[in-house]
This record gives structure tokens, sequence and C-alpha cells, in this order.
């Protein structure tokens, strides 16, 4: 099909909750790359959960760790790359990733992320304090960033991971 046409990598961004492992799997099934997700490579290689690592090495000893497999991974070729939320926050992590993929904004709406991320003891950032503030507080930080990395932004709030990576090809 047309889908396994789709030449390079495939980096998808946005907020805890907006669907970045969901879709990224169906997306690489669908055109035939290597899927990887980053929060997992990091938990692969420490033997350790996200959560203890920030609790061992704070939220800067991640960030580390973070860059290092981002720099490591996007030098594959193939592939759909979900990354963490936070992967934005660097300027050279936004610089690596534009350049090494096509990089794709799924965004949400608070309320929707709240909802996917609700009860998820795997996300330390949401465990302690009121979530759907820190959401909405992460967001506002966070979006300019996403849109300034991304080469295409779409909407992945009220829609099916299918739907998404249907409209998605459409735009690849
Ligand atoms: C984070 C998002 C998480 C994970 C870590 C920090 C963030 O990844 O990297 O908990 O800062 O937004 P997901 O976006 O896959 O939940």
């Amino acid at each position: 099909s047309d889908a396994e046409l789709i030449p390079g990598n495939i980096i998808l961004i946005g907020m805890m909750g907006a669907g970045k492992t969901t879709v990224g799997k169906l997306l690489a099934n669908l055109v035939g790359k290597t899927f990887i997700d980053v929060d997992h490579e990091i938990q692969q290689r420490t033997g350790v959960g996200i959560p203890v690592i920030f609790e061992i090495e704070g939220e800067a000893g991640f960030r580390k760790r973070e860059s290092e497999v981002l720099r490591e991974v996007v030098q594959q070729q193939n592939i759909v790359l979900a990354t963490g939320g936070g992967a934005i926050l660097y300027p050279d992590n936004r610089t690596l990733l534009r350049q090494h993929g096509t990089v794709i904004y799924l965004c949400a709406p608070v309320s929707e992320l709240r909802r996917r991320t609700h009860q998820d003891k795997n996300r330390p950032l949401l465990q302690t304090g009121n979530a759907h503030a820190k959401l909405a507080g992460l967001f506002t930080q966070r979006d300019p960033l996403y849109r300034e990395t991304a080469h295409i932004i779409m909407d992945s709030g009220k829609q099916s991971a299918r739907t998404f990576v249907q409209k998605l090809l459409q735009r690849l």
C-alpha cells in the first residue's frame, strides 16, 4: 500500500496522555517501521521504572538519561519514535528531533489528558497535588515548545488512535 512508501523517521511529541505510544505502535505496524518508545528504552536500560529514577536521581537525572537515549535512538533509520512528554524541554533536544524525522505534535485538551492519565502510578509528575492543575500548568508551559518543534500539528483529543493515524497518513 501507499503507507509503505513513507520515507524516514516519524517522531511523536506531546503531553502525557496525548496518545503517543498507542498511535506510535499502530502507525509503525501500518507503515512497516520499527516502533521505539523512549520511556520504555530508559526502563530497559536502567532495569527500573520511571518513578524510581525520579525518586533517586530527580527530574534532572531523568532528563539527562532521556536526552542520551534520544540522541542515540534517532540515529536509526525508518523508526516511529514515541517520546516522553518532557523530551522537548531542552533546546538541543528540539533541534535534534527536527533534524532526524518528521515531528508530529499530538495535541489534546487538558480534560482529555487528565482522563487518560487518571490514577496512573507510572507518571511521577502527576503523583502529588492536583493532577488537573499540574497538567494545565505543564500544558501552558509546553504547548509553545511542541508547536515550535513540530512539522505537523494534529488534534488527538476526540478521536480514536485508528482515526488519528488514518488522517496523519494523508498528511505524510
Ligand atoms: C513526562 C512524561 C512521561 C515520562 C516522565 C516525564 C513529562 O512520558 O517521560 O514521566 O515530563 O511529561 P509520557 O509522555 O509517555 O507519559
